[in-house]
């Protein structure tokens, strides 16, 4: 990857005449346009065949970026992003009417987000304004962790890639809505409910499964919407207990944390982050192979600690891509 002035002086051109360009994140790729350019927006919709209900980010180069998109930048805002920013959460707050309705699929709401890449911070402080940036998928897929994973699903010609490398987060922002009167998570990601409410100092809201032993993770969501959204790969993908692995049909490929002597098993990391990094590549390394199913180890939640919402923004992605 050689990626520079060049490339991106050519990314804003592409995207100054209204036309797309895929940019690196620390989660995952953005397919990016021009967030005040309604024709630019819809065109981000059709190339994903992303249903026009479904709302988009908005990706700033910083909180004087962001105070454009919304209506009021509120002190939870600028707190939870001078902790958090550039990374990976997304905050919700009321638009400004700056904000085409077609990014917020017609709501009252936007979702700001500054990215930590830099060249994707470099691109939209030199373009000047705020990006939409869906993943770079088409709707309902797995999300790309690098730019081949970007040029798989995207014509050349639709969508200039800006290669950044491979993503070091490799899971979606966490999503956080300020405009209700508690904080809440919509999304799980890397930044975990009790970082944020540790940052804002009162109680967060999340859809994180309560109470329960359940350290493998087999109970069931809360939110059953959260499940409209599938993040599949094409082949049959199911979570399955450590003890079900070796009983899985001959051609399936494994997801494990185990050393197992057989074909198709990719190892996966133990610790969550590195985890979460490798995830998405996994499960298209194992599409590649088109098997009758890609068998998934359930990861071990502990009941406690540090590690336990990391695993459940895993989990979070790992139910959408067997539901
Ligand atoms: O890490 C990420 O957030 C990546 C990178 C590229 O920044 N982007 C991403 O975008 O994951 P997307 O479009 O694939 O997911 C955005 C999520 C969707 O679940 C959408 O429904 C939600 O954020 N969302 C966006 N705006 C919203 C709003 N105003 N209210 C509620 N949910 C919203
Ligand atoms: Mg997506």
């Amino acid at each position: 990857m050689s990626t520079g002035p060049e490339e991106i002086s050519h990314a804003i051109s592409r995207l100054k005449a209204g036309r797309l360009v895929a940019f690196p994140t620390e989660t995952v790729y953005g397919l990016g346009a021009d967030a005040l350019n309604q024709d630019a927006v819809a065109a981000v919709f059709a190339a994903k065949g992303r249903p026009p209900l479904n709302p988009l980010i908005v990706h700033v180069s910083g909180p004087e970026m962001a105070r454009s998109a919304v209506r009021e930048w509120t002190t939870q805002a600028a707190a939870l992003a001078a902790a958090f920013w550039p990374g990976p959460l997304s905050i919700i707050l009321h638009k400004s009417p700056r904000i085409p309705p077609n990014v917020t699929a017609g709501g009252d709401t936007v979702a700001v987000r500054c990215p930590d890449h830099p060249l994707t911070l470099a691109l939209i402080e030199a373009f000047g304004a705020p990006l939409v940036g869906p993943s770079a998928n088409p709707s309902g897929r797995i999300s790309p962790t690098t730019a081949a994973h970007v040029r798989e699903s995207f014509d050349d010609d639709l969508v200039y890639v800006l290669d950044g490398g491979p993503c070091r987060g490799g899971i979606e922002s966490t999503v956080v809505d300020l405009t209700g009167p508690t904080p809440r998570v919509l999304r799980p990601g890397l930044v975990t409910p009790d970082q944020i409410r540790s940052v804002l100092g009162r109680e967060v809201e999340s859809s994180e499964p309560s109470g329960g032993s359940p350290t493998r993770g087999t109970e069931p969501l809360r939110s059953p919407g959260m499940l409209q959204q599938h993040y599949a790969p094409v082949s049959p993908t199911r979570l399955v207990e450590p003890g079900q692995l070796l009983a899985q049909p001959p051609g399936a490929v494994l997801l494990t944390f185990q050393a197992i002597d057989r074909p198709r098993v990719i190892t996966m990391p133990a610790e969550p982050l590195a985890y979460a990094a490798r995830l998405y590549s996994a499960l298209r390394q194992a599409d590649a192979l088109h098997p009758p199913l890609i068998a998934v180890e359930a990861p071990p939640v502990p009941a406690a600690g540090p590690d336990r919402e990391l695993w459940l923004a895993i989990l979070d992605r790992l139910r959408r891509a067997t539901a």
